[in-house]
């Protein structure tokens, strides 16, 4: 499988198979994506991958932080920018609207879209929750660099025949997570990952999110044809 197959095969996974991951395919992705490039080579990543009664005691106590508190505890850093500007709007929409029509939820069903929104924070019934974390004193470029590692998971674990769904949605909850995780103060929640065997069968997981032209995100100059 080619770096281009796996980029134009792998889809957002919302829906997993009853099947768990050995520790050894979850140790090998991790393995692989430890090669990431970053910038002058800080690998300012932190990883958590949890399975079992560990991933099972983390979906309780957000189950019951999430019951007293539905909005959640608040991210530690602005998931986007505020205000969003129109061009990123509208395709955040699009990408809200590309999910919720695949599975039959119309744009005023707003229950219906918050209890979708909330399998997030059950890793979508995942078998693997995973964590992904940076240093809180890291600047955008280094930022990059765990957007860069959050990459080699999605395609590593693809590789593997594993779906994944990065999910920022677990910014939200930065108490119950550090406190599961025990993690240091230091170390700030960037997104969480659900991963595990795709449901075949789930219309969510065919979700198509398309992309905008070639020309609207690259220029090419000076190549001679
Ligand atoms: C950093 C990051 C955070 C994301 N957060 C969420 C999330 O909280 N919940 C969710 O369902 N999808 C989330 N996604 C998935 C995106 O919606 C998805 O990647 C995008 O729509 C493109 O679709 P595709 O992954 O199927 O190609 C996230 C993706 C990334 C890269």
């Amino acid at each position: 499988m080619t770096p281009s197959q796996i980029l134009s095969e792998r889809r957002s996974i919302r829906a997993f198979q009853n099947k768990p991951v050995s520790v050894g395919t979850v140790t090998a992705i991790i393995e692989a994506a430890r090669h990431t490039a970053s910038s002058s080579n800080m690998q300012p990543w932190r990883l958590y991958a949890m399975a079992g009664d560990d991933l099972d005691r983390l979906r309780d106590a957000v189950r019951n932080s999430l019951a007293a508190n539905p909005t959640g505890e608040g991210a530690e850093y602005k998931i986007y920018a505020e205000p969003l500007k129109d061009i990123y709007s509208a395709r955040r929409k699009q990408c809200a609207e590309d999910m919720y029509s695949r599975i039959g939820i119309a744009r005023e069903n707003k229950l219906g879209r918050m209890m979708q929104f909330s399998r997030n924070f059950d890793f979508f019934g995942a078998p693997v929750g995973m964590i992904l974390a940076i240093d809180r004193t890291m600047e955008p470029g280094q930022w990059a660099d765990v957007g860069m590692f959050l990459q080699s998971l999605l395609l590593v674990a693809h590789e593997h025949g594993l779906g994944t769904c990065a999910q920022a949605a677990w910014a939200a909850m930065p108490k119950t997570v550090r406190a599961h995780l025990e993690m240091p103060p230091e170390l700030m929640i960037f997104c969480g990952i659900s991963m595990g065997y795709a449901d075949p069968d789930a219309p969510i997981n065919a979700t198509f999110t398309g992309r905008v032209d070639f020309d609207a995100i690259a220029s090419l100059r000076g190549f001679v044809a």
